[in-house]
This record gives C-alpha cells, sequence and structure tokens, in this order.
C-alpha cells in the first residue's frame, strides 16, 4: 500500500535522487531545503515498503500584493516501476489540499513540456487543469511549456452565512422551548 504524507528534511535527498532518475530539469540540495523550510506543507512524498517512489514539490507565489495568492507546482514524478498506480493524482491531491487549508490559495498553476502526454493527460484529464498560456522554448533543450492552471472550487461566502444564520436560527429555537418548559415546570411546581 502507498502512503503519501509530508516530507521530512530526512527524505530530501531520496527526493533528489528521485527527481534525477524521472526529469532532465534538476535542482541542488539546497533548493529542496529551501522549499521545506520555506513551505513545509506542500512537499510530500509516496512511500511504498519504505521506498520512496514519488514526490511532488510545491510553493506558494504571494510576492506580488496585486495578484491573488495561489500554489505552483515545481515538480513531481514517479518512478518508473510504480507509474499507472494512481500515486501522481494522489500526490497532487494532496498539495492542492494544503494550498487551500493552510494557505487559502485561489488557483495552482504549473508548466509541462508540449511533448510530455502523460503529464499533460494527468493535469488536463485527471485533474482538470486547463491551458492558460504556451511560452516559446521554455527549458532548456527549446522545448515549449504549457502554462496551465486549475480554479480552486470553494464554498461561496453566501452559502457559509446562510448557513451560519440557519445554525443561530435553531440555537435561538432551542432556547425559546427550553424557556416554555422552565415556566411549565414552575407553573406545576
Ligand atoms: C507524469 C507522471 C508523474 C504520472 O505519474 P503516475 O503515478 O503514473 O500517474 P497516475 O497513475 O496518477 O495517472 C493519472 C493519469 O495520468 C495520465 N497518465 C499517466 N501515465 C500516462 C501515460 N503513460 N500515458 C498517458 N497518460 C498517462 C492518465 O490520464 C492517468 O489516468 P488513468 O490511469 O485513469 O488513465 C509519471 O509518468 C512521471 O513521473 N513521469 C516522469 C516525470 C514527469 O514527466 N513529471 C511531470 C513534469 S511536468
Amino acid at each position: 500500500m502507498v502512503c503519501i504524507r509530508r516530507a521530512q528534511p530526512a527524505d530530501l535527498l531520496k527526493i533528489q535522487n528521485c527527481n534525477l532518475m524521472c526529469l532532465p530539469e534538476n535542482y541542488n540540495l539546497k533548493y529542496y531545503y529551501y522549499h521545506i523550510l520555506s513551505w513545509p506543507q506542500l512537499l510530500h512524498v509516496a512511500e511504498m515498503d519504505g521506498k520512496i517512489v514519488g514526490y511532488v514539490l510545491a510553493k506558494m507565489e504571494d510576492e506580488n500584493p496585486d495578484s491573488p495568492v495561489h500554489g505552483h507546482i515545481t515538480s513531481i514524478s514517479v518512478l518508473r516501476p510504480y507509474r499507472k498506480l494512481g500515486i501522481a493524482t494522489k500526490l497532487m491531491e494532496a498539495a492542492h489540499k494544503e494550498m487551500v487549508e493552510v494557505y487559502d490559495a485561489e488557483y495552482v498553476s504549473l508548466h509541462v513540456r508540449v511533448g510530455n502526454r502523460a503529464a499533460f493527460s494527468l493535469y488536463s484529464s485527471t485533474l482538470g487543469y486547463l491551458i492558460h498560456d504556451t511560452e516559446a522554448k521554455y527549458y532548456a533543450d527549446g522545448e515549449d511549456a504549457y502554462d496551465m492552471r486549475k480554479v480552486f472550487v470553494k464554498p461561496k461566502p453566501a452559502v457559509v452565512e446562510e448557513a451560519k444564520e440557519e445554525v443561530k436560527k435553531e440555537v435561538k429555537q432551542d432556547t425559546v422551548e427550553q424557556k416554555k418548559r422552565r415556566n411549565k415546570k414552575k407553573k406545576n411546581k
């Protein structure tokens, strides 16, 4: 059984190793430490029989006060023998959940090679990302990237307010009923 959990500093070398085996975009260890120290909720690993078989590395983009708070998927990969088991889907969902719950993110963005059919299908068909833009020659080897985004659907404030009003009414109703019962008891004494 696969276990999806937040990464610990002790996992970082294994995450870096997984990245080196799966992708041409690699990072030095400092970059992983920077992520885990800045956004500890946004680095997840997939563990199977004590082995790290996949990871998702994500961050928040909140430095521009004019743009809505949003998350960004920096990197994701799953070791070849463990692919097509739903592991990447679970890792992405874990990152999305933390972005919403911890950081109140409005949306999440990422870049993907236009030729990466597996990843593109994961993002678009399985997770509901849409193409926002295409960036020419984004990658070091000259390949273009899709800039993809997924807007998080949150309950509308009006719905939350309505629910609060409903609870208030119920509490008030209870108090009235209690008062009636107390008065009845008094009369019977
Ligand atoms: C892309 C990657 C992370 C997917 O990981 P995974 O654990 O196999 O993905 P999942 O099992 O969760 O698959 C979810 C969906 O992704 C798509 N998908 C996954 N592998 C696919 C493949 N080989 N071909 C086409 N679609 C694929 C499918 O839509 C799949 O849904 P389905 O199983 O209902 O058909 C993995 O192939 C990988 O590590 N690739 C190398 C690194 C990489 O490209 N990372 C992304 C950089 S942007």
